[in-house]
């Protein structure tokens, strides 16, 4: 299995109810390929970990990346795992700004870090979900 993370820019102020549609798709269809994930949206900006069977990972990675609904999708973090962090969540959903964790990517995203600092991401992605976990049960 693979754990991917990216980030995109929404093309327009999506309203409550276009990020609720896209939840609603990843969830009819997640389940079935074995994906996992959340998907955090605030500011303008998405960031979606897909954790899941490594194919499965990059043709739905692929199919995100035609969505008129966001642009410059930009990988950040892609890594093998043989544990799911989001085991149980088909599609978590996180709205708000200033997510921790969300900062200290966008940063390694501008500074363009060239030694991935994988603690880095995996601490941000157990704080997205202890929030999914506060906010969800
Ligand atoms: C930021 C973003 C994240 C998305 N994540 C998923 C996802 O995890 N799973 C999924 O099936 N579709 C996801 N989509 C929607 C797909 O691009 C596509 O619209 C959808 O899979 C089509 O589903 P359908 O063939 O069942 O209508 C996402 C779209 C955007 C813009």
């Amino acid at each position: 299995m693979i754990r991917l993370l990216y980030l995109s820019q929404a093309s327009s102020a999506l309203t409550k109810d276009q990020v609720q549609k896209i939840l609603e798709s990843s969830r009819r269809n997640n389940p079935a390929l074995g994906l996992t994930g959340v998907l955090i949206h605030g500011g303008g900006v998405f960031m979606q970990v897909l954790e899941g069977p490594e194919q499965a990972v990059l043709r739905m990675y692929l199919k995100i990346l035609e969505d008129k609904r966001h642009i410059n999708c930009k990988i950040i973090y892609i890594t093998p795992i043989d544990k799911r962090i989001f085991e149980g969540w088909s599609m978590g959903a996180i709205e708000r700004d200033d997510v921790l964790g969300f900062d200290q990517i966008m940063e390694l995203h501008h500074q363009r870090k060239e030694v991935v600092q994988a603690k880095v991401f995996t601490n941000a992605m157990h704080e997205f979900l202890d929030i999914l976990k506060a906010e969800h049960g």
